[in-house]
């Protein structure tokens, strides 16, 4: 038997950006953080590098802001930027207060005014601005604010539960545009359940999952996005897909990130024979925002034709290597790669949804009542390229802000009545999962192969007949079968690639992220891409 639940605030995703609004809701409220997976499901978990903020008294807000406009390729919303650097050192504190173990600095004189804690840095920062918890900062935090999230008797924390659609007044045939909740897949009982929530939270992080190869967990399917544009939200940007330069290259390595902060302590990036490529490249050399540093190894892989390049620390001590980053380390000596003597071969791979469901400061998107935050979103802070680190620091700024959004609304929104369950009377077993697993498997290529690092108008052209052969085979397959996790989340991830593969024809020219042999040049004014659905 499928349930009717209801709570004051549904949010849909268990990472930093889901966990950190909760945690900053008042604690009178009923609140339920839905998670696909487990809790742990999500990117955050993984991140490496940290979190960037101001914090040493040498650094300042201007210079944070700059160096994000820089990186953004002139896309970035400054007012967007602004604010989050703003609150980026009051954020850090409160992942401090939470318990946040992040590395200490032990060079610090604290009663000097130095700050205690490491900084490192990342390419695109002109400063040491990213703090850290060794190189595993990702599970610091996460684990940190899992267990303050488990001692609130208000917070429920459900995993294996995942969001099929939103309920709107819409899709009912009621008068209006709210969101009333949403339609839930429990994975335990096979049921779709239905939450009935005063307030939704779309925390449901990015969708690199749309490429064959990439740094992201298996569930980046930008379920978030996908479910906000069938809810009647615009998306911005989805053009805009950032490879991380340096994942491991080795076959039995499945998406294992090098953290850009070998690079902000050193490492170098080879050919084969041992030469280094960026300073042809570019002035900040390994340093360079990373579309720029993607690039160039694309472009000296496919020059050379080889399988990859090198990123090298061995000149470093190997006390230093170990104790900076030890999960790289270790990870790699599993694949018989020691980093403190031998250079770690690397290739780029998706890493990031710059683009999203378009919000505003508070995280509120187009339809009341539903909120979007952290990788889901497009808030305007990362423009035509992300800067690395800012991505959590978005997470937790807007995670508050939509938090505090909601408790000044309280007094104004009741729970929605009774809503109707999930029709399921018209759909039957899958006896053909095959053609699900065929399906995943030739999206991810032709997104890799057609909308990848180099883009052309053909490949674009071939992508997008490709992607509305699969839409339309995929609904059939939804309207006729039951759900199961797989569907929901190939459905949304070739949702998801169409919106991009729009997004990327529309733009005429090589901004950023984006790069196209065909305009090559950067237009003088620079535009968001947004789409609108039809409703
Ligand atoms: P996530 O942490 O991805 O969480 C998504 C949540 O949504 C999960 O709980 C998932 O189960 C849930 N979910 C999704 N769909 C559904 C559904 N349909 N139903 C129910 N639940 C659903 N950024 C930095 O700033 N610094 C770094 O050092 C850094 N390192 C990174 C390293 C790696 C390897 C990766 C992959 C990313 C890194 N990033 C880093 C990016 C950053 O980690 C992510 O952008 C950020 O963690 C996203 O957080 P989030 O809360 O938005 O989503
Ligand atoms: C990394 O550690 O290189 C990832 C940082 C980021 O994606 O911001």
């Amino acid at each position: 038997m499928s349930q009717q639940l209801q709570h004051d605030v549904l949010v849909i995703g268990s990472g930093a950006a889901g966990l950190s609004l909760a945690l900053n809701l008042p604690g009178h409220l009923r609140i339920a953080v839905l998670s696909k997976g487990d809790l742990a499901n999500g990117s955050t978990f993984w991140a490496q590098g940290g979190v960037a903020a101001v914090l040493d008294d040498t650094d300042t807000v201007q210079s944070h802001v700059e160096d994000t406009l820089n990186a953004g390729g002139g896309l970035c919303h400054e007012d967007a930027v602004r604010f989050t650097v703003e609150h980026s050192r009051e954020s850090i504190q409160w992942l401090i207060d939470q318990g946040v173990p992040f590395t200490r600095d032990e060079h610090a004189s604290v009663d000097d005014g130095g700050f205690e804690f490491h900084l490192t840095r990342e390419g695109g920062h002109s400063h040491r601005r990213i703090i850290h918890a060794a190189d595993a900062t990702g599970a610091a935090i996460f684990t940190t604010l899992l267990a303050q999230a488990r001692q609130r008797p208000n917070i429920e924390l459900l995993e294996q539960r995942v969001a099929v659609d939103l309920i709107t007044e819409r899709r009912l045939g009621l008068d209006g545009d709210r969101c009333l909740g949403a339609y839930v897949l429990n994975r335990n009982t096979g049921e779709v359940d239905t939450y009935g929530a005063r307030f939704t939270v779309l925390a449901t992080g990015g969708a690199a999952k749309v490429y064959l190869y990439t740094s992201n967990p298996d569930g980046a399917c930008g379920d978030g996005i996908a479910m906000a544009w069938r809810a009647g939200c615009r998306v911005a940007n989805l053009e805009f897909n950032q490879f991380h330069p340096t994942c491991l290259y080795h076959p039995q390595a499945k998406s294992f990130l090098i953290t850009e902060a070998l690079r902000g302590e050193g490492a170098l990036l080879r050919l084969p024979n041992g030469e280094r490529f960026m300073p042809r490249f570019d002035p900040r050399e390994e340093l360079a925002p990373r579309d720029i540093v993607a690039r160039a190894i694309d472009h000296e892989m496919k020059r050379l034709g080889v399988d990859c390049v090198y990123l090298d620390i061995s000149h470093k001590s190997e006390d230093f290597i170990k104790s900076h980053f030890p999960t790289v380390y270790e990870r790699c000596l599993t694949f018989g790669i020691d980093i403190t003597r031998q250079p770690i071969p690397v290739v780029p791979a998706a890493h990031y949804t710059c683009g999203g469901v378009m919000v505003d400061d508070c995280g509120h998107s187009d339809v009341p009542g539903l909120y979007a935050i952290g990788e889901t979103s497009f808030t305007g802070l990362h423009g035509a390229n992300r800067m690395a680190s800012n991505s959590l620091l978005e997470c937790f700024v807007y995670g508050r802000a939509a938090a505090t959004d909601i408790e000044t609304q309280l007094d104004q929104v009741s729970m929605p009545r009774a809503l109707p369950c999930w029709d399921a009377s018209q759909v039957t077993d899958s006896d053909e999962d095959v053609i699900i697993a065929h399906n995943w498997d030739e999206l991810r290529r032709f997104m890799w192969d057609y909308v990848g690092i180099v883009r052309t108008n053909k490949r674009l052209q071939r992508a997008e007949h490709r992607v509305r052969l699969l839409l339309d085979e995929i609904d059939e397959f939804y309207s006729n079968y039951k759900v199961s996790r797989d569907l929901i989340e190939l459905r949304n991830l070739a949702q998801v690639a169409e919106l991009m593969i729009r997004s990327a024809m529309e733009r005429k020219e090589s901004r950023g992220l984006h790069y196209t042999l065909d305009y090559p040049e950067m237009l003088p004014e620079a535009k968001d891409t947004i789409l609108t659905p039809t409703r």
